[in-house]
C-alpha cells in the first residue's frame, strides 16, 4: 500500500508527535510525515523533529489579519506537502468550519478524556471536580464542533482516589501514545469505515486478492 502523507499540526509538549514518529521510524506505522506546522515558534515539538527529516513550518496566528487567512497559511502548507491525513497533537485552536470542510474525515483529534465527557481545555481537571472514577483518551475525527466528531478510538484507565491533575494527566497521556498510533494505523491500512457518525474498523487485509474483492 502507498505510503499515506501526513501532517501533523501542533502547539506545544509535541509528546504525542513523537510518538507517532517513533512509530514510523520502527515501521508501525507505513506512512510519512509530509510536514508538522506549529502556531507557536517556541513549541517543544519543533524541537523533536529538528534534524530529522521532516519539514516543519510556523504558522503564527498574530502575523494574519484574520482566522481564514491564518487557516488559509497552514492549508498551503499541507497542500504543499500533499498532505492527506491532517493530525492534531496538541494543537490548541478550534479549526473553522471552511478548514475542516476542505478536509472532511480527513482531520484527526487525540482528547485526554472519554469524549463526549469533559470537551475542550483541562479535560483532566473537570475528570477530577466531576469525580468520575474512570476517564481515558479519544481518537476523534474532527468535525465543526468541539471536539465532537465521529470517535474512532477510546480507552479507559482508572481515576484513583489519591490522584491529581499531574498523575491523572501523565497516566492519560501514555494511553495517548498508544491509541493515537493505533488510530493513524488503522487510518494508514484503510480499515476505518464511517457509517453516519458510527466509525466501524475493518479486520486486517489478509491477501492481495482480498484487497481486489473489496474494491
Ligand atoms: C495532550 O494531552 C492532548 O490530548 C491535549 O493536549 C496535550 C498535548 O500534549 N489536547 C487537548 O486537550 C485538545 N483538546 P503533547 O503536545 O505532548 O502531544
Amino acid at each position: 500500500m502507498r505510503k499515506k502523507v501526513l501532517g501533523v499540526l501542533v502547539s506545544g509538549r509535541g509528546s504525542n508527535l513523537q510518538a507517532i514518529v517513533d512509530a514510523i521510524n520502527s515501521d508501525r506505522i507505513v506512512a510519512k510525515i509530509g510536514v508538522v506546522i506549529s502556531d507557536n515558534p517556541e513549541a517543544n515539538a519543533l524541537r523533536r523533529v529538528a534534524g530529522l527529516d521532516i519539514p516543519t513550518a510556523v504558522v503564527e496566528r498574530k502575523k494574519y489579519a484574520s482566522k481564514q487567512e491564518f487557516e488559509a497559511a497552514i492549508i498551503a502548507q499541507l497542500d504543499l506537502h500533499h498532505v492527506e491525513l491532517v493530525l492534531l497533537a496538541g494543537f490548541m485552536r478550534i479549526l473553522s468550519p471552511q478548514f475542516i470542510n476542505r478536509f472532511p474525515a480527513r482531520v484527526m483529534n487525540i482528547h485526554p478524556a472519554l469524549l463526549p465527557a469533559f470537551p475542550g481545555l483541562d479535560a483532566q481537571e473537570q475528570a477530577l471536580r466531576y469525580g468520575v472514577k474512570v476517564s481515558g483518551a479519544t481518537v476523534h475525527f474532527v468535525d465543526e464542533g468541539m471536539d465532537s466528531g465521529p470517535i474512532i478510538l477510546q480507552e479507559a484507565v482508572p481515576v484513583e482516589d489519591d490522584d491529581t491533575v499531574a498523575t491523572l494527566s501523565e497516566r492519560i497521556l501514555h494511553l495517548e501514545h498508544r491509541l493515537y498510533v493505533r488510530a493513524v494505523r488503522l487510518y494508514c491500512e484503510e480499515r476505518i469505515l464511517m457509517e453516519g457518525r458510527t466509525v466501524k474498523i475493518l479486520p486486517p487485509r489478509q491477501n492481495p486478492r482480498e484487497e481486489g474483492e473489496r474494491h
